[in-house]
């Protein structure tokens, strides 16, 4: 048995945030925005609008498209590192919003790489037998936690939520085909936050090295998408598009030239969103499905990295 992707669907604020807005606050341009990272605006989330609100309207339209209703679905798992609160889960808060009482929800926190984290433990509980069919969730509201103050990384992330809902499938060669995940806690001061629950009783801000965060990236991902090539035996020939973590438009161009792969494999939509951490592949794969690039049979190499540090990788069959 294996888990395959029934349906997406996703969600953005409304309020869209150009870099000659930001411009007009901190000390930056849309020329350095673009030309180092590739975007070129983000949805900020609207005041009292939260990750688990922006995670219910995802849900709901992944249902929509999967024809499905919450009773169809016996478990949800939200990767998010921007909770509304520090519990309950917000996925407990988005199985509350659909009106479900049956099944469990929990959240899963790996930063960017939450989404595939998510369905590699929704991945296991369906191909162990437990339970049939996964809604699962990225949702962030990293504007939560951004010093509006500091170029360096106000610039970079954005708001929104994507969902997928995963279900058994018993027809041959189709659904989730290997993942791999990795982490090393060594980098912490890297990437990481000023504050927490524990530490200093508020949330704190991203702080971030980036240029070394951009290495260990490079490095790091091409490890993952080896291993799943290794693991399945395809070539990189063999892929039919490329859904990566939405962090920089350098190192997606990185991957997809280790790959050999034309960018028109490749699903990019940084420009638009920028970095939604946990919430950047699905928005992403959503956008493929919804413009018709997804094609049953199609070959798709999921992967990310972030803090934590954490990285993995997913194939899967569509
Ligand atoms: O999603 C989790 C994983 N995160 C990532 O993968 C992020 C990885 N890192 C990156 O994407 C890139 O390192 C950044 C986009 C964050 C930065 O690009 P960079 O080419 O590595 O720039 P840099 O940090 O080396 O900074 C170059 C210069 C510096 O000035 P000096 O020291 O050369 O005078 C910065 O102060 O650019 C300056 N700078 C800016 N200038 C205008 C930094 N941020 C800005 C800004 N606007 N927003």
């Amino acid at each position: 048995m294996r888990a395959c992707i029934r349906s997406t669907g996703s969600y953005l604020p409304a309020r869209v945030v150009t870099n000659a807005e930001l411009s007009k606050t901190v000390e930056t341009s849309d020329e350095w925005i673009v030309q180092r990272t590739g975007i070129k605006q983000r949805h900020i989330a609207a005041e009292g609008e939260l990750t688990s609100h922006m995670a219910t309207a995802a849900a709901r339209a992944a249902l929509e498209n999967g024809k499905l209703t919450p009773a169809d679905i016996d478990a949800i798992v939200v990767a998010t590192t921007t909770p509304d609160d520090t519990f309950p889960a917000v996925a407990v808060k988005v199985q509350a919003a659909l009106g479900m009482t049956h099944g469990f929800a929990f959240d899963v926190q790996a930063v960017c790489s939450g989404f595939v984290y998510a369905l590699t433990v929704a991945n296991g509980m369906i191909t162990s037998g437990q339970v049939r069919r996964v809604l699962v969730i990225g949702a962030e509201k990293m504007s939560s936690i951004l010093d509006w103050n500091d170029r360096i990384t106000c610039v970079l992330f954005g708001d929104g939520a994507g969902a997928a809902i995963l279900e058994a499938t018993e027809e041959e060669g189709r659904g989730i085909l290997t993942t791999h995940l990795h982490s090393d806690g060594r980098h912490r001061d890297l990437l990481y936050t000023n504050g927490g629950v524990a530490s200093t009783g508020k949330a704190g801000t991203i702080q971030m090295q980036g240029r070394e965060v951009f290495k260990h990236a490079v490095e790091a991902l091409a490890q993952v998408v080896d291993e799943a090539l290794a693991a399945t035996g395809y070539k990189p020939s063999d892929i039919s598009l490329l859904v990566p973590h939405q962090a920089n438009l350098r190192i997606i161009e990185g991957t997809a030239k280790k790959l050999d792969m034309p960018m028109d494999k490749v699903v990019v939509t940084l420009d638009r969103h920028g970095n939604t951490s946990a919430a950047s592949i699905p928005l992403a794969l959503h956008d493929a499905v919804s413009n018709g690039r997804v094609k049953r049979g199609y070959l798709l190499l999921l992967e990310a990295m972030g803090g934590g540090f954490t990285w993995g990788s997913l194939l899967v069959r569509w």
